[in-house]
Parts: C-alpha cells; structure tokens; sequence
C-alpha cells in the first residue's frame, strides 16, 4: 500500500539528518560547470586560432558511415547488423544501405568490393556553399548520390593523416518513421512509483537502432589532426584527455568533439580521436531506447554467438551507457543510450587520460580496446 513507501520526501528529512551516511553507491545529474568544477578547463582560443578567420564549414550532424566489405563476407555482415538492430533499406549489387528507426533515411553504408576497407564518416552540411568548400580541402569532386535513398550530393577528402570524411548536402530526410518507436518505460524506484497495477513486460529482440550517434579514429599526430577538424569545421571538443612525459609536461592525446550549433543543445560527441600506435576507425556507435532494450540486446547477440569487445557499462566522459561487439569483418560497433548534451555554454574539460577516464562501471576495459 501507498502509505508503507518511504517517499522522496522523508527520504529528504533522513539526508538532512547529520548522522545520515550516503548509500554505498550513488548516481547524481549534476549541472555540467559543477560536475566539471574541478577539472581544467580549456579556454575556445584552443580550437578557434586565429587563422579560423576563415569561415568554418557548417556541420549540420553526422549523417551515416561507410565502409566496404569484402563480397565473401556480406552476408555474414547483413545477418550481424540485422541481429544488431538495423534494417535493410536498399540493396543494388554492389552497395546495401541499413537503416534505424530514426529520421534518417540511412545510418551505415555498405559498399560490397574485394577487401575491407573503412570509408569514412559522413557530415551533412548546411549548405550547397558549405559542400562545395569541403570538396576544395581535397579538390575532390562533388558526386550525386543517385541510388541512395534520400539522394543528395557527397564529396569525399581526406584528413592529415589520410581518413576519408565524407560531407553530404541535400538529401531528403525520411518521410515517415517506418517502425513505431518503443514506449518510455514506467520505471519504480524505491521512492516513486508510478506504475501501478501495472507489469513490465518485453518481447526478446534485437536492440533497435535508432540513430547514429558518433564514430572515431585511432591517430598518430594528435594537434595536426586537432587543428585540422577544428579549424575547417564547427566542430568544438567537449573533453581532452592529456598524458604526461617523463618532465611532467602535459600532451593532449584524445578529443571527443562536439557539432557546435551554438545554444542549441547537440551528443557530447560526435566523433573522437585517441593517439595510438596503429592507425585505423576504432568504433561507431548507435543509439537505441533503453536500458532494458540495450539489455536486450546485449544478450541476444550473445546468444548468436557474435563476439563481445566490452559492456555493458557507463562512461565517464559523455555518460553513455555502452555496449560494444565486433561484426563478423572486424569493424567494432557500439550500441548506447543515455548520453549528454552540451551547447556552447558547456565548459570544455581537459584530464588526465587512463582507463578511470573511460568508464564509471563495467569489467576492466579489454587490454586492446584502445590500440
Ligand atoms: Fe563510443
């Protein structure tokens, strides 16, 4: 009955007790400038130097990625990202797109060739001029994307250090959601319940994707890269994990960055980069409803025999809740929910880097997850 629950109320009146202690655990939502009281803070001169005069390229968000799979491995890839929680949106002979439940038309990008290969991360920009001024950072040309669904014209560069970044402009988003998207669940904690009379009851599934939510990159050269994405595009970090030499001077090594679209609220990150010794696409991750669902299918990929990385867990830096799994090609995925928002009046933070800074609980971070 109502009246034998312990309410937020009382619980207020016992925590203003002195002689109350904290449980043993405890999850708080914190103002970003308190939660971030005590970390460095970088000042914006860091990613708008002076010769950022220039106008930065509008990004508007990231749109899908794109990779290749090697032909003796697609259908082993179409039954993976099915499990996953994506969808067929349209196959030709050589390309497959998969799709969420979201407004886009597409998430990831399957093009069928001889060897694997990662093709990119696609932005979709605000502009036809936007588009076009990508296109000169690589004197690439701009090409309609004429089978895609949704259309839209792409140029393909590459960064410094040799990724292909892709930049859409002009393609429809969906008309309308094709799946119906998952209810927000009643949840009772032990003081607010609201569900009541009620049953939680679920259906055994695979985690339906909902969006793309960010991807990264393993790098060498961490400022040239930094100065790169920074400087030509509205990309802003919102966290920068530094290590030390042996004279204790700091070195930024990883960025997670942010699509600045001013006091609009915007994923803590879009995109990532971590110094490492070996040079490729680390993960991409997609965002699906929520924990039970992640849950879900966590467990329904498991019992199909894919191969886990790590999770679930949370982290620390963006908060998400993650999951990640390996498709049969060796691309790492990453299902997550719950992550942060930021705008321009999020402080940027700068700690230091180690594993503390990548998850607040999980099993110990896989020893190769970062190479
Ligand atoms: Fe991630």
């Amino acid at each position: 009955m109502d009246n034998q629950i312990p309410t937020s109320s009382t619980q207020a009146a016992l925590t203003n007790d002195q002689n109350v202690i904290p449980t043993a655990n405890s999850g708080r939502t914190i103002p970003a400038p308190i939660a971030m009281k005590d970390v460095e803070h970088v000042p914006s001169t860091r990613w708008a130097p002076s010769f950022a005069s220039v106008t930065k390229i509008k990004i508007i968000k990231l749109s899908h990625m794109r990779y290749r799979h090697p032909s003796s491995g697609v259908d082993a890839l179409i039954t993976f990202l099915l499990d996953f929680g994506m969808e067929i949106v349209k196959r030709t002979e050589n390309a497959i797109w998969f799709g969420g439940y979201g407004i886009d038309q597409y998430v990831y990008y399957a093009e069928i060739g001889d060897e694997k290969e990662f093709l990119g991360g696609t932005w979709e920009v605000e502009s036809w001029d936007d588009l076009e001024r990508a296109s000169k950072l690589g004197s690439s040309p701009i090409v309609e994307l004429k089978d895609a669904p949704g259309g839209g014209h792409m140029t393909t560069v590459h960064d410094p250090e040799g990724f292909p970044v892709n930049f859409i402009c002009g393609a429809s988003p969906r008309a309308q959601p094709t799946k119906q998207p998952a209810e927000a669940l009643q949840v009772n904690d032990e003081f607010s319940k609201p569900r009541k009379g009620a049953f939680q009851r679920f259906e055994p599934g695979p985690a339906a994707v909902h969006k793309l939510g960010h991807f990264g990159l393993t790098i060498h050269d961490f400022e040239l890269q930094f100065r790169w994405y920074t400087s030509n595009f509205n990309l802003v970090p919102s966290d920068i994990l530094y290590a030390q030499d042996e004279a204790g001077n700091k070195f930024d090594v990883a960025a997670f960055l942010h699509v600045d679209r001013g006091k609009a609220y915007v994923d803590h990150h879009s995109f990532f980069f971590s110094v490492a010794a070996a040079q490729h696409v680390h993960h991409s991750s997609y965002e699906v409803h929520d924990y039970d669902s992640q849950n879900m299918g966590h467990y329904w990929l498991k019992q199909k025999g894919y191969k886990p990385v790590w999770g679930l867990g949370r982290h620390r830096l963006g908060s998400q809740i993650f999951d990640y799994w390996w498709d049969p090609n060796g691309f790492m995925v990453e299902h997550y929910i719950d992550g942060d928002l930021v705008n321009e009046d999020t402080p940027t933070g700068r700690q230091p880097a180690g594993d503390e800074s990548l998850a607040v609980w999980s099993e110990p971070v896989p020893s190769t997850f970062l190479d």
